[in-house]
């Protein structure tokens, strides 16, 4: 009977073999077994120099018949910002066309909060506590991209920054993980959508990996130093959720952590990235940073940091030439094992399958997008959203009948300081605060006066005809802050106080006896203790964007109730810096009330309060929440288990509103000291005069995992604290206990 058997067994192999290639090419162009299948076959076919080629990235200067040429060799994998949406195409019908292998390009860009449709800065976006609103806009800006030809975006930026004396606290979420963690993920799934293969969708580039918020003394591109439970419970915690939110692909930074620059250390790129995350898309190094770790001190020269780069995982090099310089001498003296070549091309190809460009998405129209009235109505909400209310007397909401509106401040209608740093694009559609204003009551109602006609100006001469404006008014609003150049890359400050006559001018027209009402716009956190103890009402706007204006405008008439809350600790001075509300308790905490605020043996300082001037998560409203009734259930839950905790919200007053509920935890003891507070949850909840909601948040224990001192992720049995707040400094609390 064996023939039989044999046969069968035969027969049901050739069967088996053809089922299998059917279900291969019946699966989607981007089905994982039929990518790996053809990336094989791709690799087997590329001489060395073509895999160097693809792991080297250019700027896109113009298409010279010079850069053409090295297309069709193959000498770029990637090209990013500054072409046009034509040279785009032809740069991709080049490399599709004319190579020898037909491989397409990956055109990258920095779109970091919109591409012709300018959202909030990034630090702004963060302060809408409102992530879904905010993977809207990153799905616009997908979509936008993507029409002029862009397959990439060099965003989320997901640096924790806890020191605002660091320019590039513009681009990020923040100072706390939790919430940047919801703003990486929101961002992510916006910029990659359903599908990464889809037309309107573009890979992410999780940056900058890893710790670049940290810089010592806030100074841009400086050392960091930072042991590994910080780093894995802080720094990488964003990482991580764009990671598991899907990020096709990571940059590497250009600080040094603990010494080894972040673009040639092992341990963050392989050890963190790739084993313990699973991560298989490619890292491209940020601009120039291979090259750096010569300047680092790392490096000996170019070849080393080549073959330092590579052996780390950075697939791609960015700007400088190091592999395609040295990377064949290096392989060809046995130094550089060709299997990380293999590799690194493997991971570049796979991002490039996935997104479709094998299969259509290189030969795609492109074409310049314009703003959709859906894409401007995003923008004028999150605009919105952001903008946080510091503090108010009373004067805001001002009324649509007011007869004469004094404005006030070169911000107050400067498009590209309102639309912010990195808004490389776009820009075509915004608004400035004056426009808006002035469609709102009419020009003659308006009365513009810029006062200063920079932060830089050092003349009082516009002074007079601001307080002039202000005299024959009925009220003021003041814009001050910072002009866009002064916040993003390469821009720390030392100090941060209103640069400038600002504070000057803001005094002057305070004396005027007028309401004075400031909108400030900056894109880190500023020191205006003075100034906004002289003024009525105080909004922070950030940099809001091309909807900034009429955003401005429906808040200040009430159109819109403010319920920004703040990503980041606010100062009193640059001195308390790095000062961030989820700190060690010290064994000597300084206290406001009892004892200990009396005792001269605190860490504090004997010459201005410890506290800040607004705290993490603060931000009022044009109503009034009450918190109550804070529980946790159940009061003790076991190690692995669930617990709820809630709170009931009331609006105590009388218009309907939004407010985000927060809710903060506090491990009172364990295998070390643990932040007096952390953010574990929030929701943004609307409600109306009168009505009350209990919000309940539920979580388990490993939501209260964190990495030990065994370098173990792990909750542990101890009593806790909780609150259901509005912000990190106040609310009520509740004690529980997680037990074995
Ligand atoms: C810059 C920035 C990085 C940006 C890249 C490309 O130096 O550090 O955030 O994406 O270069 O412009």
């Amino acid at each position: 009977m064996i023939p039989l058997r044999i046969g069968a067994i035969a027969g049901a192999g050739a069967l088996l073999a053809c089922l299998a290639i059917y279900l291969r090419a019946a699966q989607a162009p981007d089905g994982p077994r039929d990518i790996e299948a053809r990336i094989s076959d791709l690799l087997g076919r590329m001489t060395l120099e073509e895999k160097i080629g693809q792991m080297s990235q250019a700027p896109f200067g113009p298409l010279t018949d010079q850069v053409k040429a090295e297309i069709r060799q193959g000498r770029w994998g990637s090209f990013f910002n500054a072409a046009s949406p034509a040279d785009r195409a032809e740069a991709q019908r080049i490399a599709t066309q004319e190579s020898r292998l037909h491989i397409p390009l990956l055109i990258g860009q920095d779109v970091i909060h919109g591409y012709e449709t300018v959202f909030p800065i990034p630090l702004g976006q963060s302060a809408s506590w409102d992530p879904e609103l905010v993977r809207q806009a990153a799905r616009i800006a997908a979509r936008e991209a993507a029409q002029a030809g862009i397959d990439w975006a060099f965003s989320p930026m997901v640096d924790v920054a806890r020191d605002p004396r660091w320019g590039r606290i513009a681009e990020g979420a923040g100072e706390d993980p939790y919430l940047a963690s919801a703003m990486a993920a929101a961002i992510t799934r916006g910029y990659q959508g359903e599908r990464l293969s889809a037309p309107d969708s573009i890979a992410a580039c999780v940056k900058h990996y890893v710790g670049y918020g940290a810089a010592e003394g806030g100074r841009d591109y400086n050392a960091t130093w930072i042991p590994e439970v910080l780093l894995r419970n802080v720094y990488l915690k964003p990482f991580h959720a764009a990671r598991e939110a899907g990020a096709a692909t990571f940059m590497s930074a250009f600080n040094t952590i603990n010494g080894i620059p972040a673009t040639g250390d092992e341990f963050t790129l392989r050890q963190v990235l790739r084993q313990e995350w699973k991560f298989d898309g490619l890292v491209v190094s940020d601009y120039n940073a291979v090259r750096e770790m010569v300047a680092h001190g790392y490096a000996a020269e170019d070849a080393d940091a080549a073959l330092r780069a590579i052996r780390a995982g950075v697939e791609m090099e960015m700007f400088s030439t190091t592999y395609w310089d040295h990377a064949p001498k290096l392989v060809a003296a046995g130094k550089l094992d060709p299997k990380l070549i293999d590799q690194a091309v493997r991971d570049i190809l796979r991002v490039k399958f996935r997104l479709g460009l094998f299969d259509g998405r290189a030969a795609a129209p492109v074409s310049a997008p314009k703003s959709t009235p859906e894409a401007l109505a995003i923008a004028r909400q999150l605009a919105v959203e952001s903008t946080v209310l510091l503090k108010n007397d009373g004067a805001l909401p001002l009324r649509k009948s007011i007869a004469k509106l004094a404005v006030v401040g070169f911000l107050a209608d400067s498009k590209v300081d309102q639309n912010g740093t990195w808004a490389m694009t776009g820009g075509a559609t915004t608004i400035t605060p004056l426009a808006a204003l002035r469609q709102a009551l009419g020009p003659r109602r308006v009365v513009y006066a810029q006062g200063l006609k920079g932060s830089a100006d050092t003349s009082r001469g516009g002074f007079a005809a601001a307080v002039e404006a202000a005299r024959s008014s009925d009220a003021v609003l003041l814009f001050l802050g910072e002009e866009a150049a002064m916040s993003g890359e390469a821009t720390s400050r030392a100090y941060l106080d209103l640069p400038g006559l600002q504070p000057e001018l803001a005094a002057a027209l305070a004396k005027t006896g007028k309401p004075v009402i400031v909108i400030l716009m900056a894109g880190r956190p500023t020191t205006f203790h003075e100034v906004a103890a002289g003024v009525n009402a105080v909004l922070y706007g950030w940099a809001p964007g091309a909807m900034g204006g009429p955003a401005i405008a429906d808040l200040i008439f009430g159109d819109a109730v403010p319920s920004g809350r703040l990503p980041v600790t606010f100062p009193r001075t640059v001195g308390q810096v790095p000062i961030y509300y989820d700190h060690l308790s010290t064994g000597r905490p300084p206290a406001l009330t009892g004892p200990a605020a009396t005792d001269k043996y605190r860490s504090k300082y004997i010459d201005v309060s410890f506290t800040p001037e607004y705290p993490f998560g603060y931000g009022l409203s044009y109503t009034k929440f009450d918190y109550s009734g804070v529980r946790v259930s159940p009061a003790e839950v076991k190690l692995g288990g669930s617990f709820t905790v809630s709170g009931e919200i009331a609006n105590t007053g009388e218009r309907e509103a939004d407010e985000v509920v927060q809710l903060y935890t506090h491990q009172m003891a364990g295998s070390e000291a643990r932040p007096v507070r952390e953010l574990k949850g929030f929701e943004r909840i609307h409600l109306k005069p009168g009505e009350k909601r209990t919000v309940t948040f539920r979580l388990t224990t490993d939501d209260l995992a964190f990495w030990n001192p065994e370098m173990k992720l792990a909750a542990e049995p101890a009593a806790f604290e909780a609150w259901v707040a509005p912000d990190s400094a106040s609310g009520e609390k509740a004690s529980f206990r997680i037990v074995k």
